[in-house]
């Protein structure tokens, strides 16, 4: 029996299970991961993937590899887990957590690791409560790449937001970006709104700008992976052209994140460090399907994993700690966390 569960991880007392993201939703699929090594492996490919869960499971695998060496270079096992995906903040908060423990010991490691999961859980549920005041039945909302239960310990952030509103009985209609390249709305949330028993159509990214100039969208509600000073946040690419449309035809867009996505450090977007990907994600694709390459081989790509929207575009930042908008976010109340961070 696992100590914790979630439902993308599974945390045993030396090791790892995660539910491999690149083989839903062909198959359930999970893989025991038992070093630093493997768990970089698994986040590269996005096989672990979302800015809450890559930063839980790496406190995990720290954890883990304190008690399997005690004796060993925490620091530098932890660097190494640091630098494996630089967009999302929330990995940053969950080692900065776990350094702060090392003198305590591995014990205090492993601790700290599940109070993290904890937190997260419960942050969810406050964020994806207050998104949830925001939907009304009847409602078409239109959400890009994979934010729900997947991608955290708890119901998700925006996802998190429909799944309660569902849960209330407000009737949404939900049209998923199918998220290119990798696809995370077409194989990850398709599958959890069918979970969630929620009705939806799945759209072409391209597809978005002409939905909404048929009147077709009443909001569109997003996750982050970095939230910064001013407002501006980054989420998977796309996310930028999404909110671009939405002002042009007067759609309210709402992003929903955790306190632990804010980074006060970060002024404005273009802080943002934006991690590039290879190329042989745009000249085709790979995964459960099998591998396909369509562009001429070595045809020159430009292949950024997340965009940045800027403050402007914002219709209100949703957090657990509050619902913010333009004016709360310019006095920098979203900065106001609880966490040791801040
Ligand atoms: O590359 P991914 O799949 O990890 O990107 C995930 C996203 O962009 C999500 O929208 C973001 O992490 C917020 S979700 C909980």
């Amino acid at each position: 029996m696992p100590h914790l569960q979630s439902r993308s991880l599974r945390v045993y007392a030396d090791y790892l299970e995660y539910l491999d993201q690149t083989q839903l939703p062909q198959a359930e699929q999970w893989v025991r991961c038992n070093s630093p090594e493997e768990w970089q492996h698994a986040v590269k490919n996005l096989a672990i993937r979302g800015a809450p869960l890559i930063g839980l499971s790496a406190a995990f695998v720290l954890a883990q590899t304190a008690a399997r060496h005690p004796n060993g270079d925490w620091q530098s096992v932890s660097d190494r887990l640091r630098a494996t995906r630089p967009t999302a903040v929330n990995l940053m908060y969950c080692l900065d957590a776990m350094e702060a423990c090392f003198e305590q010991g591995v014990a205090a490691l492993a601790e700290r690791a599940a109070e993290l999961f904890a937190e997260d859980r419960e942050l969810c549920q406050r964020m994806a409560e207050r998104g949830a005041d925001l939907l009304q039945s009847g409602d078409r909302v239109l959400t890009h790449c994979n934010t729900g239960a997947l991608a955290t310990a708890g119901v998700g952030t925006a996802i998190g937001a429909l799944a309660i509103a569902k849960q209330r009985g407000v009737a949404l209609h939900v049209y998923v970006d199918e998220t290119r390249p990798l696809l995370q709305g077409g194989r990850l949330t398709a599958w959890e709104m069918a979970d969630l028993d929620i009705p939806y159509q799945l759209i072409a990214d391209s597809m978005a700008a002409s939905l909404m100039a048929a009147g077709k969208v009443d909001k569109v509600m997003v996750g982050a992976d970095r939230i910064c000073a001013n407002g501006d946040f980054a989420n998977k690419v796309g996310t930028y052209m999404l909110a671009v449309a939405a002002h042009y035809h007067n759609v309210p867009f709402y992003v929903v994140a955790p306190y632990t996505t804010v980074d006060p450090a970060c002024a404005s977007g273009s802080d943002i460090p934006i991690e590039q990907r290879d190329a042989a994600e745009i000249r085709g694709a790979s995964g459960a399907f099998g591998d396909v390459v369509w562009a001429p081989e070595n045809a020159p790509v430009w292949n950024p994993a997340f965009d940045v929207t800027p403050a402007t575009l914002v219709t209100a930042w949703v957090l657990d700690t509050g619902v913010f908008d333009a004016a709360a976010i310019a006095r920098g109340e979203h900065c106001q966390g609880r966490g040791g961070r801040f």
